[in-house]
């Protein structure tokens, strides 16, 4: 991805006005994805889609931005994204508006619109697009970036947190990550956290004088948050901070146990993270992240849990659930790093070239019935040399080429090559599409 810096020193200049225009750039921490990489987007993509296919998701695709109220009450006032991260505007109409930091709020506000509870007791929701959250961009931190995010409504058994958990464990090793490592908690519910939120509360009081600026505000609005700060000396106090384990009630005790269970079961390797307590206030029990060490500070390619209480925040009935999001970006670093990037693409379809401007309507209209017919085919646009038009069918792989000249033309003939093993034939003009459909055209070889 190419991320654009504000300032730019390149100018255009106009040569009869001589007047200086600066080029506008892309804002900071939202890069563009070029052609050359969004192949590898659409891959990751597609197999996403195939394994959510298989785990009986449905897509669903929601606007990029809502009511600002959804995500305050959804995410949670004292939450970073709610202070900090939000791009929100009034529109002209003079309603609050805000661009989607996460997508569960937004998919549960859709749940509840459409009533997609009413046909199913278990519905399952996947989301793929862009979110907006204004934080410091970094290496791996963008302010828009993309998620997968996938969501299982409906059920408050401890079998939907292992099959979501292992349906991104699968995705994850489709796309073949390696060295990933599946960190698990349980954040207990509203009948148990508020007495471990009262000790964790009086132990962070009593380490206030070790605790940085930023979780002295924590302290007062989101406590358990200083379980994650970065800063060494929060560190030391959360490492000695009272744990959430010896605080669950019976039947989150139970919910966390059998989840662990069946995971053993599917023989997916977990660590529990009693420090791992999310940045979203939605969050109900299970609450779980895939880190991948080799990123670095921002190292979680995937991250969810359990949010039983959120679509009754937002206005609706009480309904179980839980869900993850993928960071693509992440993803992608992933394979990058491990250079499991996809190999270059196949050589595929039927590059026309010309000799000579009469050639060109009749390799136009053959180009357009190959199309047509399903093939990928192209034609030279800007009247090069046969040299010229050979040499960017073999940079955009093309596996045959036909090459029409004028002489030829008036024969009724055409020339096809192979640009695997360059063999050349001649052959009536009006054969070409039909041959062309019957040879193999995926092969390398
Ligand atoms: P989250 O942990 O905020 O959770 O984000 C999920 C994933 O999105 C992260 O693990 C990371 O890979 C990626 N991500 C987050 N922020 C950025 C950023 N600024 N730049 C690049 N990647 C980022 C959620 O969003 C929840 N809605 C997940 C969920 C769904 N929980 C239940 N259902």
């Amino acid at each position: 991805m190419r991320n654009a810096g504000r300032h730019s020193t390149f100018e255009i200049r106009d040569s009869k006005l001589l007047e200086v225009v600066q080029l506008i750039k892309g804002v900071r921490g939202a890069p563009d994805i070029l052609p050359e990489e969004s192949g590898r987007w659409q891959g990751l993509e597609a197999v996403a889609r195939d394994v959510l296919d298989r785990y009986g998701y449905a897509e669903i695709r929601t606007p990029a931005f809502e009511r600002t109220e959804l995500f305050v009450r959804g995410i949670g006032e004292g939450t970073d994204i709610v202070e900090k991260e939000m791009y929100t505007f009034e529109d002209r109409g003079g309603e609050s508006l805000t661009l989607r930091p996460e997508a569960t709020a937004s998919l549960m506000r859709a749940y509840m619109e459409h009533s997609l509870g009413a046909k199913s007791s278990l519905v399952k929701l996947y989301l793929i697009g862009p979110m907006f959250r204004h934080e410091r961009p970094q290496s791996g931190r963008f302010r828009q970036f993309h998620q997968i995010d996938v969501e299982a409504v409906g059920s408050p058994g401890p079998a939907v947190d292992a099959e979501v958990i292992a349906l991104l464990h699968h995705l994850l090793g489709v796309w073949g990550l390696t060295g990933i490592r599946l960190d698990l908690n349980s954040i207990g519910d509203p009948v148990c956290r508020p007495a471990y939120r009262q000790a964790f509360v009086t132990y962070a009081e009593a380490h206030r004088n070790a605790l940085c600026p930023d979780c002295h505000v924590r302290l007062a609005k989101n406590p358990l948050r200083i379980l994650d700060c970065k800063v060494p000396t929060c560190q030391e106090v959360a490492a000695e901070a009272p744990t959430i384990s010896a605080y669950l009630c019976e039947p989150c005790r139970e919910h966390f146990a059998t989840v662990r269970s069946l995971l053993d079961c599917l023989k997916i390797e977990h660590r529990v993270n009693e420090r791992l307590v999310r940045g979203l206030d939605y969050y109900t029990r299970t609450t779980f992240e895939f880190l991948n060490p080799v990123l670095g500070a921002q190292n979680a390619v995937a991250g969810g849990g359990r949010y039983d209480g959120l679509v009754q925040e937002i206005g609706g009935p009480p309904t179980p659930a839980i869900g993850f999001a993928i960071g693509a970006e992440r993803i992608l670093a992933s394979l990058e790093a491990q250079e499991a990037a996809p190999e270059a693409p196949a050589y595929t379809g039927v590059y026309v070239a010309t000799v000579g401007a009469e050639a060109f309507p009749a390799a136009l209209d053959l180009v357009q019935g190959l199309r047509k017919r399903g093939l990928r085919a192209a034609v030279d646009l800007e009247a090069r040399s046969l040299k010229g038009q050979m040499r960017q069918a073999n940079k955009d792989r093309y596996r045959y080429s036909v090459i029409l000249g004028s002489d030829e033309l008036a024969r009724g003939q055409a020339t096809l090559k192979d640009m695997l093993s360059g063999e050349q034939h001649a052959l009536p003009l009006g054969e070409v599409a039909d041959r062309l459909t019957r040879l193999p055209d995926r092969e390398n070889a």
